[in-house]
């Protein structure tokens, strides 16, 4: 049934300047999954994420987000969807509560900024602008962002890039409990597979612009229970996928 899916992605393809960077792909992602996106820098994580929000529009084929046609229906796949994409721009002046609520004023919703905030383990009283925040903290006022109007669906695009281990660790268990207890579809990008081996239901691996597999991880795991480590690497590389 096809309304099971929040993403279905159909011989995608995207072109610029004569150079194509996206080639026929295909993605299914189940309603109530975490999904993960493993490629190396430049491979084209960032360019489907742009394609599914609607930021780029494909050369073929298409994207389609709970149903919707990302390039017909960009303004209702933006109320359901939440997203990162490359690095969050904040109002750098301006502190992580008045963030929120411009996003929020912007959006034309309301949310709860203070559980929110603390969800994502920033405190709810630090009245510091966004000038002053780490990266990792900047990373998780990004996903605050993301989070704040309950949207069923997260594009995060390499979302724990500069958080340390610990942070790391925070992340996988506010993605575990986003999707079990609140019910969320979670894409996630990344070049690490380490990244994914913890959380995801499926993997798809994006080789220059291709997916070159998409698989249910625990699959992987069955077949490569030492670990999965050189699999993915001799995919991710060109090499084949089966030692
Ligand atoms: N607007 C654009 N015009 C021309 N080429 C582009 C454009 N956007 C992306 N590309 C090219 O598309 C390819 C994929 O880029 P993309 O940013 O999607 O990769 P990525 O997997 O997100 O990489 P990273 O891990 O470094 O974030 C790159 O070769 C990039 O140069
Ligand atoms: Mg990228």
């Amino acid at each position: 049934m096809k309304n099971e899916y929040a993403v279905l992605v159909d011989n995608l393809t995207k072109t610029f300047s004569g150079s194509e960077v996206i080639k026929g792909c295909n993605m299914t992602i189940p309603k109530g999954s975490i999904y993960g996106l493993l490629g190396a820098n430049g491979s084209g994580k960032t360019t489907i994420f742009k394609l599914l929000m609607g930021l780029l529009t494909p050369t073929l084929g298409s994207a389609e987000i709970f149903g919707l046609d990302s390039v017909l229906c960009r303004s209702e796949i933006l109320k359901r969807t939440g997203s990162i994409i490359e690095v969050p721009v904040f109002y750098d002046h301006l502190s992580a509560r008045e963030n929120l609520e411009i996003h929020l004023s912007y959006m034309g919703t309301s949310g709860d900024i203070e559980s929110t905030l603390e969800l994502v383990g920033l405190k709810a009283s630090n009245n510091q602008p966004v000038s002053k925040f780490s990266l990792g903290m900047r990373q998780r006022l990004g996903i605050a962002r993301a989070l704040i109007h309950e949207p069923e669906l997260l594009i995060l695009d390499e979302p724990i890039n500069g958080l340390d281990p610990m942070g790391i660790r925070e992340m996988r268990e506010l993605f575990l409990y986003l999707k079990n207890e609140r019910g969320k579809t979670i894409l996630i990008s990344s070049h690490i597979l380490n990244e994914m081996e913890h959380i995801a239901d499926q993997v798809a691996v994006l080789v220059d612009g291709k997916i070159v597999e998409e698989v249910a991880l625990a699959k992987v795991k069955e077949q490569f229970p030492t670990g999965l480590e050189e699999y993915f690497f001799n995919i991710m590389t060109g090499g084949a996928k089966y030692a």
